[in-house]
């Protein structure tokens, strides 16, 4: 399976009268199934754009994207939603994502009974348990029936990972998922994902401004700047021989950013 955006361009029309924002400028990327392919730019430099972009969620100004090769504005409404399974999304907020009166189990199971994955009360509940324990909540049974405030940062971003996995995706496109942890949680997260390409073959379009994250866990690496896709390249040849003067810069702050995460970490150990 091939994901492909091409020559991709999106403008927002500028509110009340201002000049109109080109938030995505011509780029193009792929993703397949089994990689990790992270784009890391700062804020603002139009990444959550390509992310709706690719998840079929909003359309772009200009350009096409493709899953192997047939192109999602051909599509009819069946089609769409058999993209949207394969394609599945991981966003920001874990808090926003999952509606606080429903149960983790019905949370996962009314996406399963939907895109009808499995049928019936015992054979959904079955699917559910199986993907949290895939994301390494386990015992899964005891997650079933607590609600979303009763789970840490880190354990809520693993049920919407579960609830993505329950589709059978092939990619899973996630905006800024583990941004918000702190750093072991963190750490925990990524290596569920990188432990679920694995396994299952899943493929991510991982969206951070958080380098040593890429470092980590990416295979291939887009580097993104005001809307433009600025260098890529296998992670190791990001790393190792960055080509554009914007790539040096960011990897020249990166070290800098890693002890100044450490601090942080160091001063609430202190307080706490
Ligand atoms: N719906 C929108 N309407 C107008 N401008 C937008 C909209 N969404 C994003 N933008 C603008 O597009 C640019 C890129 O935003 P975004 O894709 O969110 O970047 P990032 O995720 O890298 O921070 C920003 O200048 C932002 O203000
Ligand atoms: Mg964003």
């Amino acid at each position: 399976m091939l994901l492909e955006a091409s020559n991709i361009t999106k403008v927002f029309k500028g509110r009340r009268g201002a000049a109109p924002v080109y938030a995505v400028k011509d780029i193009s990327v792929t993703a397949t199934p089994g990689t990790f392919v992270a784009i890391v730019g700062e804020s603002g430099s139009g990444k959550s754009t390509l992310a709706r972009i690719l998840l079929d969620l909003i359309s772009p100004s200009e350009g096409d994207v493709t899953l192997d090769g047939k192109t999602i504005r051909g599509m009819s409404g069946a089609e769409h939603t058999g993209y949207r399974r394969k394609v599945q999304a991981v966003l920001q907020d874990p808090a926003g994502s999952l509606n606080p009166r429903k149960r983790v189990g019905e949370a996962i199971g009314e996406v399963i009974r939907l895109h009808r994955m499995a049928r019936g009360r015992q054979e959904i509940r079955q699917k559910a348990v199986e993907v949290l324990d895939l994301v390494g909540m386990t015992p899964p049974e005891a997650f079933m029936d607590r609600y979303p405030h009763e789970l840490s940062g880190g354990q809520r971003q693993r049920v919407l990972i579960a609830r993505a996995l329950s589709l059978n995706p092939r990619v899973i496109v996630a905006d800024e998922a583990v941004s918000a942890l702190d750093a072991s949680v963190k750490a925990g997260v990524l290596a569920i994902m990188a432990d679920l390409k694995e396994r299952l073959g899943v493929g991510y379009v991982f969206i951070t401004h958080d380098l040593p994250v890429v470092k980590k866990v990416a295979d291939y690496v887009y580097v993104m700047k005001d809307g433009e896709i600025v260098e890529h390249n296998t992670k190791t040849e990001i790393f190792t021989q960055p080509t554009h003067p914007y790539t040096q810069t960011l990897l020249a702050a990166a070290p800098s950013l890693e002890r100044a995460t450490a601090r942080r970490s160091e001063e609430r150990k202190k307080h706490s």
